[in-house]
């Protein structure tokens, strides 16, 4: 048993003299490639990471909720009739938004008490805030025998993120938290919502990297991004009609119609436009083991990030530039928004702790701070297990 897992378990015995009802975790993850290119209704390819989120909880009498934090050695209670944004203890607001968005949706939650504990690094890229909203709504779901339908979990986790926490994400951390397969990635169609669990060949590693950086301008520039891809659809429209999103523009409709766009919003466009591309090319090269192939696609979303999509910075690019001048790395680029966070690399099994070393101590020289770097293997989502 996981260490997360017993650790819940445990505090909850201590706290409350008796066993938890239901025990859950989820998942962070980290995105291979498909960048800034969900809530544009494409297509991208994540993995869950081996970092979890992990939740321990029983019902209890009346409507009030107690959720505890061993990370932060908190505590928050709160009526489910009168739920509240808090801006005190943000760590709470990710369940109060599955537990408002639940309730909202004519959903029977009753008053419980909750334990959880995680090891995703925070503000670092790797979700754990969707990992946090599917915790908590599994949890909600188990103890109140919720009918609820993995797609629509999963929607309500997104919507507790856009809804009640104010932003704007899509909907690719939350489905890869629930969703992901061990030893797979998943590519997934953001518009449809189907998806594929494609193996991951096991002579490889996931490398992540953590510039330390922390994604200040993220939220705003997030949402800033989103409005130039909406125009651009707005813009190119008159021209095609029909199309909903940047997923419905080929690149040859774009490159006739771009000199419609300024400036700005067509760069943006084309990186979302090529991108869904390298996605569907990178699927095939995934499936045939071709990770030379799926490394270079890496390589050329990394560049159209930080040249289209603005969204790079010092030391993302840094980063990226030491993994790929490292043997046994086969892919490098920034993974999540942007402007800080994490890079993810594909590694060969057998190299990647020397890689690991290497890279580490060559950044730390060039930026003057310590980077972590975490090895990891596709994991496992959270839908999947359920720890009674
Ligand atoms: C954040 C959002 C995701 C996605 C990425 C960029 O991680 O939460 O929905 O938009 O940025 O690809």
């Amino acid at each position: 048993m996981s260490n997360l897992i017993s650790g819940v378990k445990k505090s909850f015995g201590e706290l409350f003299s008796c066993d938890p009802a239901v025990v859950v975790r989820a998942p962070g993850r980290v995105n291979l490639i498909g960048e800034h290119t969900d809530y544009n209704d494409g297509f991208v390819i994540p993995v869950a990471i081996d970092r979890f989120i992990a939740m321990a909880a029983s019902k209890s009498e009346g409507e009030e909720v107690e959720l505890h934090s061993l990370d932060y050695t908190s505590s928050v209670r709160f009526p489910l009739s009168h739920i509240e944004y808090d801006h005190q203890n943000q760590w709470s607001n990710y369940f109060k938004g599955v537990a408002y968005l639940l309730r909202q949706e004519g959903y029977k939650v009753g008053g419980c008490r909750v334990v959880l504990k995680g090891d995703i690094p925070q503000g670092a890229g790797l979700s754990s805030s969707a990992a946090l909203e599917v915790a908590s709504a599994l949890t909600l779901k188990s103890l109140f025998a919720l009918p609820l339908a993995d797609k629509e979990l999963i929607r309500l986790c997104q919507r507790a993120e856009n809804e009640f926490v104010g932003v704007r994400c899509g909907i690719m951390d939350q489905f890869v938290s629930c969703l992901a397969r061990q030893g797979s990635a998943l590519f997934l169609d953001c518009r449809e919502l189907s998806y594929r669990n494609i193996p991951f060949s096991d002579e490889f590693r996931v490398m992540i990297c953590n510039t330390m950086v922390r994604r200040e301008l993220a939220n705003s520039q997030y949402n800033i991004r989103r409005g130039e891809c909406e125009e651009g659809v707005r813009i190119l429209a008159q021209k095609l009609p029909g199309i909903k999103a940047l997923r419905d523009v080929s690149l040859e409709d774009f490159l006739q119609h771009q000199h419609l766009l300024p400036p700005v919003v067509a760069k943006r466009c084309r990186h979302v436009i090529r991108e869904n591309q390298r996605v569907l090319e990178g699927t095939e090269m995934l499936k045939k083991g071709d990770m030379l192939t799926f490394g270079r696609l890496m390589h050329l979303s990394h560049y159209s990030l930080k040249e289209d999509y603005e969204v790079s910075c010092a030391e993302l690019d840094c980063m990226v530039e030491l993994a790929e001048s490292t043997e046994g790395v086969v892919g490098a680029r920034m993974t999540g928004a942007g402007f800080g966070g994490c890079t993810v690399n594909i590694v060969q099994r057998d190299k990647a702790e020397e890689a690991q070393r290497s890279i580490s101590s060559r950044y730390k020289k060039e930026m003057e701070v310590e980077p972590e770097i975490y090895l990891s293997s596709p994991a496992e989502g959270a839908l999947e297990e359920l720890f009674h």
